[in-house]
């Protein structure tokens, strides 16, 4: 609870792999509130566009597809059309393609709704723009980073631990990349806002990183 007694919006964004996801459901568990993962409603769609064979670049199909979006979830599981997306839109497929539909003006704004749905009686979100755009009023803002090779290592041992194959230099590389894209991007561009406070986790253990958030949490 805030001060004035109602249940706080406490945003985290940042690079991939900074640690967003995990830290920040773990701070929704621990208080209680739904957690928001923006990054997986983006991965869905660019699920859905690619099946589709539609491309990243604005057009009627993909405003037809954007129309017709809805992205369910339920707990730790996504679905879109009925169907459980939620190992499908964790491939190095979507990984590649990701950045590029998330760029798209027109999707961003489709999706900004579907996003502020969500908030109902407080929330914890993780995504790139949580701050700055989608709950630019949140009662607490953190924006974690850390060194992309700590990055492209969590995401690598996040691949091997789900039992999956993965390469750490096209890790690394791909990382690079999506922040390029995600950093230089005119519209919602990955950046802190201006009331964000600044995490660096490169040497921080999760642990660390949780109970910073919490005391912070705490104060409001
Ligand atoms: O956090 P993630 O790796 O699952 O995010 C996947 C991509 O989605 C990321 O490279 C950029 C995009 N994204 C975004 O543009 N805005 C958000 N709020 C969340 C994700």
């Amino acid at each position: 609870m805030t001060h004035s007694g109602r249940p706080p919006v406490i945003v985290l964004d940042g690079p991939a792999g900074a640690g967003k996801s995990s830290v920040a459901r773990e701070i929704a568990k621990r208080l209680g509130l739904p957690f928001l993962d923006t990054g997986a409603i983006y991965r869905a769609i660019t699920l859905i566009m690619m099946r589709s064979g539609v491309p990243p670049v604005d057009s009627p199909e993909l405003r037809r597809e954007l129309k017709e979006f809805r992205v369910f979830f339920s707990g730790a599981s996504v679905c879109v059309k009925g169907e459980d997306v939620t190992d499908a839109i964790r491939t190095p497929e979507i990984d590649a393609n990701v950045s590029p539909y998330s760029a798209i003006p027109a999707v961003r704004d489709s999706l900004l709704g579907i996003q502020r749905e969500q908030r109902g009686n407080g929330l914890v979100a993780e995504g790139r723009d949580m701050g700055t755009v989608v709950f630019p009023d949140a009662d607490l803002k953190i924006f974690l980073t850390a060194s992309p090779e700590t990055r492209a290592r969590r995401r690598y041992d996040e691949r091997i631990s789900r039992g999956g194959n993965a390469d750490y230099d096209e890790i690394l590389r791909q990382v690079n990349m999506r922040d390029e894209i995600d950093s230089t991007r005119e519209t919602a561009p990955l950046k802190p806002a201006g009331d964000a406070l600044l995490m660096d986790t490169t040497v921080m253990s999760f642990e660390d990183v949780v109970s910073g958030v919490m005391k912070l949490a705490g104060n409001l």
